[in-house]
């Protein structure tokens, strides 16, 4: 495991976290986040949990997102995975994985929210369809009802354009 990004203190917490959510198995519940914060004592600024992971800021312009659940495991994984396969196309249109371990990943930073506007929407169903023509079915940034509507929380603009921070549920066809 390299250390480029984080220090042997955190990596030990990190690495003692992960094998108590491999224990535990599957199950997520709303307690899960702050029970990491607990355990994970890390020192670094808290930004943001989901369902399945937790994520801190580590610098300008990086973040660590640290598995909560073994989804998250598998998420993380997938998101190290997809960066590296898919095309410098593509790649340009999802936030950045620096580097990766068992349950974690470091990743670009993007604090800019996309706009809930229908202009902005219609960008979000059209970086969907972008995927998918390449094979890659975009899981989380659409929701697929009566039409399509964009998952706003799993993408961040970057000077302009919409980019993917959470792509742990893409798949490759
Ligand atoms: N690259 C990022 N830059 C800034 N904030 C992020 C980034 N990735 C995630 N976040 C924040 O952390 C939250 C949870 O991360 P996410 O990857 O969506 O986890 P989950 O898979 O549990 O949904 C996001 O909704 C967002 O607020
Ligand atoms: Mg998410």
């Amino acid at each position: 495991m390299s250390e480029e990004y984080l220090d042997k203190r955190s990596i030990k917490r990190i690495e003692k976290w992960i094998s108590k959510v491999k224990k535990r198995g599957y199950s997520t519940n709303n307690s899960d986040a702050s029970l990491a914060r607990r355990k994970l004592k890390l020192y670094y600024p808290f930004i943001d949990a989901g369902k399945n992971r937790i994520v801190y800021d580590i610098s300008d312009d990086k973040v660590l997102k640290i598995a909560i659940s073994v989804k998250g495991i598998e998420d993380n994984n997938q998101e190290a995975k997809i960066y590296k396969s898919v095309s410098s196309t593509l790649k340009r249109r999802l936030a950045k994985v620096y580097e990766s371990g068992h349950g974690w990943v470091i990743m670009e930073k993007l604090d800019k929210k996309v706009p809930e506007t229908k202009s902005y929407e219609k960008k979000v169903i059209k970086l969907h369809k972008k995927f998918k023509k390449k094979h890659i079915d975009p899981g989380d940034i659409v929701k697929e009802r009566k039409r399509l509507k964009a998952k706003w929380k799993n993408v961040r603009l970057k000077k302009g354009k919409i980019l993917v921070i959470d792509y742990g549920n893409f798949k490759i066809d």
